[in-house]
């Protein structure tokens, strides 16, 4: 029995392609699983059954090593031992109580230490709710209601999520907005600063990050006046568009305009925060304070949970009633992701960051040996390799989507991500030999695609 992958996810799969259901009782399942809605399509047909640490077994026993971690969620691992202990307690406690409407004790500890990693910790706040992309959605919010400005700015390249607010952002796939404009009005979108693919074919650092100063010069002279922008929205590393990790500078360079217009800064850390760039925040890297952060994926762990974290000077704008929702602040996800940040902070981040060396090391080494490897980028556990037509040096979307089937068959769970780049992004617990022992099934995944 094979699976065929229709229309793609956030990943590539574009194209039909068939990949063996690896055993019975998957292909019973896959049999059976007609009535949930995938518009979003399946990778590649892995049924899981359990997991711990790194590895996940399927239905039928095999076993896996996982380099994708729910999409780069599981930050502690599958079913870490200290997770487990606060899931156990905390539901024999209570579960939920409508955040929005009622206190509790999980809720406002892990407010205070979310706001106790940020610069400044005492003027923060934040908005709970269940998702990525939610919290980009309060930050647009947010943005408009406190500088009483509409427009939004992004960049190409971009994933902040599927609601209207975050569609109207988004910008990596012309799929994502497909048969549902129009968009939300005062939405624009810029250059993003990637230097392996430069957007005006300079070369950095000679260009001084040129491709930002199209904001202030073409945006803001054209279609955008500066006055009426309430905000610029960036992933300090973009995730979806390709693990483009920017020049140093680029953040500063966005921090200064926003700062000479009265614009808002919201970093995009839903795939970049929680330890997983080696530092707790990838926009500590840049020594930036942003305005607002939005985060989630790695957050809860594995449960659903988003925040959006932003600067005391612009919450006090909200009224009551301004945004709300039933499920921010619930009590279960709010206690694990507490424990969460604790294991990031004692541990995860400082693994993230040596790990992460190490796998950036072996994919450049790998690069060497390999041509159809044309760059290798990221920070920490947040690492992408771009493959490529050698003979073209172009991007090669199909040779990405095979060698993530073919590593799938050899055990090994990794995704696409922009338009050829096999993205790592391992639980932040994976050890240097786990990580060897994936790259080896990536680079005989290569081989046999070749
Ligand atoms: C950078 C970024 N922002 C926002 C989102 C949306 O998050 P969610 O899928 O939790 O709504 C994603 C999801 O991939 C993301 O990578």
């Amino acid at each position: 029995m094979t699976t065929s992958v229709i229309v793609p996810p956030d990943t590539n799969v574009d194209d039909e392609e068939d990949v063996a259901v690896p055993g019975p009782n998957a292909q019973a399942l896959v049999a059976r699983d007609t009535h949930v809605m995938v518009p979003m399509g399946r990778v590649y047909p892995l049924a899981i059954a359990r997991g711990e640490g790194c590895r996940v077994w399927d239905v039928d026993g095999h076993s896996y090593l996982d380099m994708n971690a729910g999409i780069a969620v599981l930050a502690a691992g599958h079913c870490h031992p200290r997770l487990v202990q606060v899931v156990q307690d905390q539901v024999t406690r209570f579960t939920h109580m409508a955040g929005t409407d009622f206190y509790n004790e999980p809720m406002v500890r892990l407010a205070e230490k979310l706001v106790s990693t940020m610069p400044d910790s005492s003027h923060w706040q934040v908005f709970f709710c269940n998702s990525g992309t939610e919290a980009i959605e309060a930050s647009i919010k947010l943005a408009r209601h406190a500088t009483g400005r509409q427009n939004v700015i992004a960049f190409y390249g971009a994933f902040h999520g599927r609601s209207y607010g975050s569609l109207s952002l988004t910008a990596s796939k012309p799929y994502q907005r497909q048969g549902f404009f129009p968009m939300l009005p005062g939405s624009f979108h810029t250059h993003y600063p990637n230097c392996h693919h430069c957007p005006i074919n300079l070369h950095y650092p000679e260009c001084g990050i040129a491709c930002l100063d199209a904001i202030e010069r073409t945006l803001f002279h054209t279609v955008c006046p500066p006055g009426e922008v309430a905000a610029i929205v960036v992933e300090p590393i973009q995730g979806e568009g390709g693990y483009v990790v920017p020049p140093d500078g680029a953040l500063r360079k966005l921090r200064q305009i926003c700062d000479r217009h009265g614009i808002l800064l919201i970093l995009d850390e839903v795939q970049s925060g929680v330890g997983r760039t080696g530092n707790m925040w990838a926009f500590e890297h840049e020594g930036i304070v942003p305005d607002i952060v939005a985060s989630a994926k790695g957050l809860g762990g594995g449960l659903p949970l988003g925040a959006m974290i932003a600067r005391e000077q612009w919450t006090q704008s909200w009224k009551p009633g301004s945004h709300g929702n039933t499920y921010g602040g619930n009590g279960l996800t709010c206690a694990v992701a507490h424990e969460v940040l604790c294991l990031v902070e004692e541990e995860l981040m400082a693994n993230a960051a040596s790990v992460g060396n190490h796998l950036l090391a072996a994919l450049h080494a790998m690069q060497q040996r390999t041509p159809h490897i044309s760059a290798v980028r990221g920070r920490g556990l947040m690492v992408g390799a771009e493959l490529c037509d050698p003979l073209t040096g172009q991007p090669d979307r199909h040779l990405a989507n095979m060698v993530m089937e073919e590593a799938f068959r050899q055990k090994l769970l990794v995704l696409t991500c922009g338009a050829s780049t096999i993205r790592f992004c391992p639980p932040l617990t994976i050890t240097k030999a786990e990580v060897d022992e994936g790259l080896a099934i990536f680079e005989s995944a290569i081989r046999a695609c070749v």
